[in-house]
């Protein structure tokens, strides 16, 4: 499938074959692209939270306005960011490189992020937002629907998959066989109000 394929035909699916489940090698083959994403610095401080659990699906679906996807989704995928990620052990996201290259990036990271919770929080989302839509393509490109998901009580889910402090949760992805076709587009804005050149 074209990448331009799968984007266009992308959409949110609302209805799952509850019956249906991702193998173990689909599931593993699917995390091994998005992990390919990129995130700023190389610091891939997403955490992928596959919630397989059947039991642990139904109560994160009490807390999300008892959408069907929750359960009914081959698979339910929880996208967290580890807000810290940036300073543990920081010289691992560069092992292959160079030593001039770490030299110059390792300073480089904890002076991009130290102290600066807003922007470690920005970079949380950001990095999820990159992961989640390859996950999507991916999905769509291995004939699976997905849906990106908010619409959840997020405290309540992070206890629920114990969130440890110093880690978000950014939204979740549910995949799966769809059985109902996604709405009809909400429509798009022209492009003329969206894209701006060079300056607002
Ligand atoms: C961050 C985010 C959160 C969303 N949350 C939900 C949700 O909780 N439930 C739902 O059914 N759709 C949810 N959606 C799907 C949107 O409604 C959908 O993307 C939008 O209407 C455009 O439709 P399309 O994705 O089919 O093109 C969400 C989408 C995004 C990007």
């Amino acid at each position: 499938m074209k990448v331009v394929e799968a984007i266009c035909g992308r959409r949110s699916v609302k209805h799952f074959d509850p019956n249906h489940r991702l193998s173990q090698e689909e599931v593993t083959r699917l995390l091994s692209t998005v992990i390919l994403s990129p995130t700023a610095f190389n610091i891939q401080n997403w955490r992928f939270v596959v919630v397989q659990d059947p039991a642990l699906r139904q109560e994160i679906r009490k807390v999300a306005w008892n959408q069907a996807q929750v359960t009914d989704a081959s698979l339910l995928v929880i996208l967290c960011a580890d807000l810290r990620a940036w300073e543990k052990d920081p010289a691992r996201y560069w092992r292959n490189a160079e030593q001039p290259v770490r030299d110059f990036l390792l300073p480089a990271i904890k002076a991009y992020y130290d102290g600066k919770p807003d922007v470690q929080r920005d970079e949380a989302m950001r990095s999820c937002g990159l992961a989640g839509m390859a996950l999507m393509l991916a999905a769509k490109e291995m004939g699976y629907d997905s849906c990106p998901m908010d619409g959840f009580d997020y405290a309540a889910v992070g206890r629920l998959i114990n969130l440890p402090p110093d880690h978000i949760i950014s939204f979740m992805v549910a995949i799966g066989k769809g059985i109902k076709p996604a709405w009809p587009r909400g429509g798009q804005l022209p492009l003329t109000e969206v894209m701006i050149t060079d300056r607002f």
